[in-house]
This record gives C-alpha cells, structure tokens and sequence, in this order.
C-alpha cells in the first residue's frame, strides 16, 4: 500500500503547533479532528505527534503495546516523580509486576474496601455546614487520598499525622498545567521554589513509605493489603522498588478520581433534572449508608459517574510512540514518533454521541452502549495497560456519590466552569460550592 504524510495544522518554525496547543489543547485538538480527518500530524514540544480519532486506531495501538509501547520522552517525565513502577516501568518488569499487584484489584478485595470506602465519604461530608462554602475540589482529594490510603496501604496510617496531604499536593504541583513549561524546561540547579517544594515533599514521602515498608516487614499480622502484596511477591522486590509502587499509587490513585468526582459535582448542580434522578435512585434503595451490594443495584449512579467521565475525562491523553515505522489509515506513522488518543476528542465525537455538549447520563443506561465503537469512550485507557484500579475507582466514586448525595446538594458559587489540560484535565480556578442538607 502507498502511503503520504498525514495532513495538519501549519506550525511556526522551530515552536511548530506549541503555541496553538498551549492555548487551549482542547478545543486545538477537537479543531484538527474536524478539519484533517483521523489522523493528523502537527508539532507539540518539538514532538513529531500522529493525533488518532477512528477507535479502530485506538483499539490496534492500544492493544498492541509490542508495536506501540508506552511514550518514553513523556515517560522520563513521570519517572522523575514515581519512579519505575506500574504506570512508567516496560517490557518484563512491568509484566512481573502487573502480575505481582493485580490480585489486589480483584473483586473480593474490592468488596472488602467497600465500607472503608464509605466511612470516608461520610467523614468528608461529617466536615461540611450546610450554608457554608467549600472547596469541592480539595474536599474530593483528600477523600480520595484517605481511600487510597485506608484500603491500599495501611488502616492505621493516618495521612495528616504523616503530613500526607501537603506532601502529595507539593509533589504534584510541577504537573499543574501553568508551571508545567518551567518544570520540563528548567534546568536540574534551577532554583525555582515550587521545585524545591517539590524535592522537599518528594523526600518526605519516601521517608514515610520506607518507614510504612520498614513497619510491615516486621509485623507479623495477616493482611491483604497492597503493602503485603509487594512485600509477600515471589519476585522479591527490593524496598527501592516497593517504594517505586507505592509512590506510583499515591500519584496515580486518587487525583483521577477526585477529579472525577468534582466534575460530577460540577454537572450536577447544573442539572436539576439528572440530579433529580438520581436522587429517587438512592432514595429507593438505600437503607441508611450505602454497601457493595447496593453498587450492584446502581444503574443511575454509575451513569452519572460515566458521562461525568465522557464530558470531562481526567486522562485526556493517552500516549504512545510506534518502536517502528507502521501505516495507520494510508498514512505514515514514523518510529519513535508520538502517538496521542484524545479522550477528550472521541468523547466529544458527534459520530458517536447525540448532542455531546449535553450532560445525559441515560446515555449509559442500558441499551444505549451497544451502537457505539469499543473507543469511542475509554476514560480507562485499554489493552494490557488499562488502568488496573478501573474497579477500584468505579466502586469509590460511586459510594462516594451515593454516600454524600443522599444527605447533601451542592450549590455553584462559580460561572461556567474552566479547564487546563497537563497530565490531567483539570479545573484552572478553585471549584467553591455550598452545601444543603437535602429535606
Ligand atoms: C476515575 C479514575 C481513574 C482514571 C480516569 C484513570 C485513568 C487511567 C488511564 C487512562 C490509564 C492508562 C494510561 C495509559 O495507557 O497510558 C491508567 C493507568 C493506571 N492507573 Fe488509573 N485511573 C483512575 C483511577 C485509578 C485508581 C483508583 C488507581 C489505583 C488505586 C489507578 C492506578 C493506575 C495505575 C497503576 C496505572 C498503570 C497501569 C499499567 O500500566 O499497568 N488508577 N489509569
């Protein structure tokens, strides 16, 4: 087959498509899909970048990460964070490791982190006075940093003794979409003081997992927690290693889904109908708290959760980079270029869904899936590297919601909602709104 160079968007010299991408990467991208078609070339950071929108595309590079391994340059980024673990690491290591921690995501565990999952929740909300305001966002992390601790590391670990929260917000402030162009640019000596702030939380947090790695090892007591599991693992990972994981869960656990659960907030307290119905969902099932067995019940708040996640996916990127020249839709993909999947763009894809800028949540109801691609919607990454705490997140954010959605409204204090895309998508403003008690 002959193939040509794919069409794009013209770049400036030497700065290529940086500046339009820097502008607004959302609407950059939704505008190259409709005027290039499925496969568009353009410039990003001094990366040759191959953008693909048929879920054909996506499906064959995802399933096939031989021919489509994970992005190094966008890689060696992370890996100055976290380390070499699940979200970073390749080729045998990565397998040994993905075996190794997997059990700890399946369902019977799943159910056992259920009711911590819920107390949680609940002591997020037990904060809160009606009438007065609160930054969701921030409510949202720290409830989901407290699950991820409480159920993956250690119930006894409590992460405002440890000094948790500051760390893990220092440690992740360089990949804030405004001070991510000085982070991946500034030299090493560079003294920039959110840097610093950030070797600084870095170091604590090692501190703490090698203490949490130090305590464990010693304890005779029987758990089946992800500690254990890394600790127990045939393949007889070294601490350096365990901490590589461990930092690799604090980063990739709990911001996804507290992102998630802002933007449900967020399109809730627009939609007064959604909310309504999701209201009688939970008033006719619940009996007090919510449990596991109510998750399986759940059709309406899981649809929330998943049009929330269509709108506002929290990984909006998903990147790759070909170890060899391939074709893709008559065109030529260079070896060692970079492949992105926008979520964000297939999400939004007419296509595939009627009035995509419309927040419906029957959308995801039964019946409405079976006429869409396999990715057209992947929040969830796919293939081998799926996020492997899909379920994980799927059965928080929902005892989350249903937790605090029977007991509470949330009323914006703010207009339309604004966005920055990095690592994550992100609100680019502090997302304040005031509690109800529900009548
Ligand atoms: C709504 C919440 C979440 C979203 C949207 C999300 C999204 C994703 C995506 C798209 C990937 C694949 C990245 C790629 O292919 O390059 C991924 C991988 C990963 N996620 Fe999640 N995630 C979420 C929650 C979680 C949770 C709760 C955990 C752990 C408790 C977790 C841990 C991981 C890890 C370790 C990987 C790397 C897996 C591997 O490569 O084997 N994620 N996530």
């Amino acid at each position: 087959m002959t193939t040509t160079d794919a069409p794009g968007p013209r770049g400036l010299p030497v700065i290529g498509n940086s500046h339009q991408w820097a502008r607004d990467p959302c609407a950059f991208r939704e505008r190259c899909a409709a005027e290039y078609g499925p496969v568009v070339n353009y410039e990003m950071l001094g990366w040759d970048t191959y953008m693909l929108t048929d879920p054909a595309d996506v499906k064959r590079v995802l399933e096939d990460p031989d021919t489509f391994p994970k992005h190094e340059p966008s890689n060696a980024q992370l890996e100055a964070f976290v380390g070499n673990g699940l979200l970073t690491s390749g080729g045998d290591l990565w397998e040994r490791q993905r075996e190794a921690i997997q059990p700890a995501f399946y369902m019977d565990h799943i159910r056992n982190y259920a009711e911590r999952m819920v107390a949680q929740a609940a002591a997020t909300a037990d904060r809160w006075t009606a009438g007065e305001s609160v930054d969701v966002r921030r409510a949202m992390t720290r409830c989901t940093l407290d699950i991820l601790v409480d159920c993956l590391f250690g119930q006894e670990i409590d992460p405002a003794e440890r000094g948790l929260y500051e760390a893990v917000e220092a440690f992740q402030a360089p990949l804030e979409p405004s001070k991510q162009p000085i982070t991946f640019f500034a030299p090493d000596w560079a003294p920039v003081p959110f840097l610093r702030r950030a070797d600084r939380a870095l170091s604590h947090i090692d501190d703490q997992i090698y203490d949490i790695v130090e305590t464990r090892r010693a304890d005779e007591a029987d758990r089946d927690d992800l500690v254990a599991m890394l600790i127990a693992a045939d393949t007889a990972m070294d601490d350096e290693q365990i901490r590589d994981e461990l930092v690799t869960f604090l980063f990739a656990g709990h911001e996804t889904t507290a992102l998630s659960m802002t933007y449900v907030w967020d399109l809730l307290s627009r939609n007064p109908t959604a909310q309504r119905r999701l209201h009688e969902e939970l008033d006719a099932l619940l009996d007090g708290r919510p449990t596991i067995e109510d998750v399986f019940d759940f059709e309406y708040t899981g649809a929330v959760i998943e049009e929330a996640m269509r709108l506002y996916p929290p990984a909006h990127d998903i990147r790759r980079s070909p170890a060899t020249t391939v074709e893709i839709g008559g065109y030529t993909i260079p070896e060692g270029s970079l492949v992105t999947l926008p979520t964000w763009v297939l999400h939004r894809d007419e296509r595939f869904w009627d009035d995509p800028e419309q927040f419906r949540p029957g959308r995801f109801l039964d019946g409405g899936r079976s006429d869409r691609p396999e990715y057209a919607y992947f929040p969830f990454g796919g293939g081998p590297r799926r996020c492997i705490g899909q379920q994980f997140a799927m059965t928080e954010a929902q005892l989350i919601l249903a937790t605090i959605a029977s007991e509470w409204t949330l009323e914006r204090e703010y207009g339309d909602l604004e966005l920055s895309a990095a690592v994550t998508l992100q609100p680019s403003h502090d997302v304040a709104m005031t509690p109800h008690r529900r009548d």
